[in-house]
């Protein structure tokens, strides 16, 4: 139906959310047509007319009072027996003891991703295997945020010191949009989710291929660049696998050439992009903890051309 909405699931947990949305519709509908059928009858078949004499005096209907109470209560009784076996299909406990699969961290203003048993870090691009169910530890490292994936399930609150948990799953392979829910701060609306769900040979393979460490150039452009990344500030915030930059401040950038976007989704992963947003992080994201280095336009087509090996 809708692509990214609660109406186009793509797993079980968004199914049955999918499912609720509309039985729980179709009730509020037919309440909402006969409430407003009555209304209407009510207005015309006792309408004033020129030479009525005083109607009826009506004070209290107690079989009236008790149907529609007693109608609203089961009303109310049906949708919480749905709601409540939704919210366990949707959101089951995980066993006991269970470990993540995948540890997410809400950060302003983007999404670091952790494998725990493979040791791969990425950002905001979040791969996983197709028709298995994750288990995903949700941090954050600053703020509340919110995880919200609409074709894959339920929203789950980021909360800096508590740490919550739920389940990824995807029926099909493909690529699954999604963005922070909860307001954040200035760049709230330029925190997108990538979730790219691969047939397991594939995903293994892009696991494998994000512990590679990336060759450090050695000549021309991109050997300059790496030599800058190291020597300026670049280092203090982000990690380079198999370089001296090891810090998580901001995403990892081993193999940033390899994704699709820049800055959580906020631009196209290409040369050209990422070389306008070295030079100016600020007009593209106001508030963003990327400063402005004022770079010469040499530095950043030597930064650009290092990154770019990156891959
Ligand atoms: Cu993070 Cu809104």
């Amino acid at each position: 139906m809708l692509n990214n909405s609660p109406f186009s699931p793509a797993s079980p947990q968004a199914q049955a959310i999918a499912h609720l949305s509309i039985f729980v519709g179709i009730i509020m509908l037919a309440i909402f047509v006969l409430v407003t059928a009555l209304v209407v009858y009510a207005a015309i078949r006792f309408r004033r007319r020129p030479d009525a004499a005083e109607p009826r005096q009506v004070f209290g209907n107690s079989r009236l009072e008790k149907t529609w109470t007693i109608g609203a209560l089961l009303t109310v009784a049906v949708i919480s027996i749905f709601a409540i076996r939704t919210m366990h299909e949707a959101d089951s406990s995980p066993r006991p003891g269970e470990k993540p699969n995948l540890v997410i961290v809400a950060h302003q203003w983007w999404w670091e991703a952790r494998y725990p048993e493979s040791g791969v870090v990425t950002a905001n691009e979040i791969h996983i295997p197709a028709d298995k169910p994750w288990l995903v530890e949700l941090k954050s490292a600053d703020v509340i945020h919110d995880w919200w994936v609409p074709d894959l399930g339920r929203k789950m609150d980021a909360i800096p010191g508590h740490p919550n948990h739920f389940w990824i799953q995807a029926d099909k392979p493909g690529t699954y949009l999604g963005t922070c829910a909860e307001y954040c701060g200035a760049q709230h609306a330029w925190m997108r989710i990538r979730v790219i769900a691969q047939p397991e040979t594939d995903f293994k393979a892009w696991e494998q291929h994000q512990l590679e460490v990336p060759p450090t150039p050695v000549s021309g452009e991109a050997a300059a660049g790496s030599r800058l990344f190291n020597q300026l500030t670049c280092v203090n915030c982000h990690t380079v696998a198999g370089t001296p930059a090891h810090a998580d401040i901001g995403p990892d950038l081993t193999h940033l050439a390899s994704r699709e976007t820049l800055a959580a989704g906020r631009l196209k992963d290409t040369p050209e992009n990422l070389g306008k947003w070295i030079s100016n992080p600020q007009a593209y994201k106001p508030g963003a903890h990327m400063p402005d280095f004022n770079f010469t336009p040499a530095q950043v087509q030597e930064l650009v051309a290092y990154l770019e090996t990156l891959k």
